[in-house]
């Protein structure tokens, strides 16, 4: 077994180290099991890879609830084992995505600030809080009086929350995971509603709890030794479409500071998850922009290139997401890093109080939007879910300043990103200031419905595609009297039956 003694600074919680198979055997079927993980960030790796296996002979179903996607050890072992009956609240695994789709597993995809209060409260399936948490850690300390200190790694997500209302809880010490990792977490779950306070955070770098998750040795069940490393994920390339989305955003922010709509180190920067986020957040490394703030769910590579250039005070977020070559740089330089690098729970990065206080800027990528500004960020052709909503919502609702990204094009032009109606929507018009596509910019503040369709037709939509949009708007203007959102019910969602009947939104 992996030697974990320099890990483990209690003596009481030694007498519970075990191994995976072990643990596994703790879960029973029907449980509503709560682990830690964020992207392929921090999960633990070893337990559910012996619950898989262990399902083969004694098959079991759980309901799984995580901080968001995983890695593989979790969703694609344990859907293939046949485990998963309910899963919430983010994914972006293939088997796991197909086995929603086709309705083996029942998906409840919500806004990822919600979790961990709506578990609290017995909202979801089954009517109670979690049975069994698993996290992640990098170190456990004595706190005393029969208290241990659960140090995360490098994710925190819903663990604070899930470790403080678990009936047991199942540590896995990661040592593949540094313990320097120690110092760069703020575990902090606030009180439930009708005693809550005010979230007492105020600027991006404030520290309101403590470095460790806090338990009582009594709930850990089991403490399992693990060496499994993160399997983090290379990014896509930086292609041109999501360098001009860069340059378009650069540009946009330096008319705002122009203008004294923004001040000239901008206000917290959120940004969203993938390449094009990713991309985005690339076109600020190589601009002027300096004393950044982020505060934000997950920090990608451009986060930290942001921290090697200079350009960036502070960091908040709940999970590191970086791509391998990125993970490497963190783990040889964690020190430094830990300096700028605040990760909380998911229920304090994405609070929509914290978020309007601070004024973050949120930026994410849609799917699809329509001519009046409502987005899609989670379904292809209304029907299919490709990840989540994750925490596009918490932020996009509470931001100061609302952006989303897209291509004007998907599928090498078959289908148009704009649509004359979103074929599932889950921001409204009333959420979304600002789309930046290739194109350019459609600045849609202060705009009515029929003048915000002029603008994204004419700024966003790709010029195969405004033909057909121009046309179906002055057909719905026409046809309603002008009223306040036109639109020809049974047309509203032709581009998308015609995609799925000839392969192309083309006519
Ligand atoms: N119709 C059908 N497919 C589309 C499409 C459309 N309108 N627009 C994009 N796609 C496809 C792409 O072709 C690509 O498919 P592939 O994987 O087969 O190549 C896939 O969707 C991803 O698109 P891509 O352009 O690579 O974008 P991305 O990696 O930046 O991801 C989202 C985009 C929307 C899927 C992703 O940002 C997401 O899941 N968002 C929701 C959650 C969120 O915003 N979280 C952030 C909070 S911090």
């Amino acid at each position: 077994m992996i030697d974990i003694n320099d890990r483990v600074f209690c003596e009481a919680a030694k007498a519970k180290i075990t191994t995976a198979e072990a643990a596994a055997a703790l879960i029973k079927d029907g449980m509503n099991v709560g682990t830690s993980g964020f992207t392929p960030c921090g999960y633990p790796k070893a337990v559910p890879l012996a619950l898989a296996e262990r399902a083969k002979t004694d098959p079991l179903k759980i309901n799984l609830w995580t901080g968001a996607s995983v890695g593989p050890e979790i969703d694609q072992a344990l859907t293939a084992a046949g485990v998963v009956a309910r899963r919430l609240p983010y994914q972006t695994n293939n088997d796991l995505r197909k086995a929603i789709n086709n309705g083996t597993v029942k998906y409840t995809d919500i806004h990822l600030s919600h979790v961990a209060q709506m578990s609290r409260y017995g909202f979801f399936y089954g009517n109670h809080d979690v049975d069994v948490a698993i996290v992640e850690a990098c170190v456990i300390r004595d706190l005393g009086n029969g208290m241990i200190g659960i140090v995360p790694t490098t994710s925190m997500g819903n663990s604070s929350s899930f470790v403080q209302s678990a009936k047991q809880v199942i540590i896995e010490v990661n040592t593949s995971q540094p313990a320097a990792l120690e110092g760069m977490h703020d575990s902090y779950v606030p009180l439930d509603p009708p005693n809550r306070k005010p979230i007492p955070l105020e600027k991006v770098e404030d520290r309101i709890g403590t470095p460790y998750i806090p338990c009582d040795l009594c709930k850990v069940a089991a403490i399992v030794p693990c060496d499994i490393t993160d399997k983090v994920r290379p990014l896509g390339e930086i292609d041109d479409e999501a360098k001009a989305m860069g340059a378009h955003l650069v540009e946009f922010f330096k008319n705002e500071v122009a203008a004294r709509r923004l001040p000239s180190n901008l206000l917290p920067l959120q940004s969203g998850v993938g390449s094009v986020a990713n991309a985005v957040i690339n076109g600020l490394v190589n601009s002027d922009f300096e004393n950044l703030t982020v505060f934000t769910e997950v920090v990608q590579d451009g986060m930290f290139d942001l921290i090697d250039t200079g350009k960036l005070r502070a960091c908040s977020g709940t999970s590191l997401s970086p791509s391998p070559d990125c993970l490497k740089k963190f783990y040889d330089n964690v020190e430094h890093y830990k300096k700028y690098i605040i990760l909380r729970p998911q229920e304090i990065s994405n609070n929509p109080e914290l978020a309007r206080r601070l004024g973050v800027i949120a930026m994410n990528t849609a799917i699809e939007v329509d001519i009046y500004g409502n987005v899609n960020s989670t379904h292809i052709a209304g029907t299919k879910i490709m990840n989540g909503i994750g925490g596009s919502g918490d932020y996009a609702r509470n931001g100061l300043l609302t952006v989303f990204f897209t291509n004007s094009v998907a599928k090498g032009g078959a289908i148009s990103s704009v649509v004359p109606f979103c074929s599932h929507v889950d921001h409204t018009e009333h959420d979304v200031d600002v789309i930046v596509c290739e194109r350019g910019v459609a600045d849609l503040r202060g705009l009515s419905p029929k003048e915000r369709a002029r603008v994204i037709i004419d700024k966003i939509a790709n010029p195969k595609y405004q033909p057909l949009l121009n046309d179906y708007f002055e057909r719905a203007c026409k046809e309603c009297g002008n009223c306040q959102t036109p639109h020809i019910l049974s047309e509203a969602l032709s581009f998308h039956d015609r995609f799925v009947k000839t392969g192309t939104m083309e006519k």
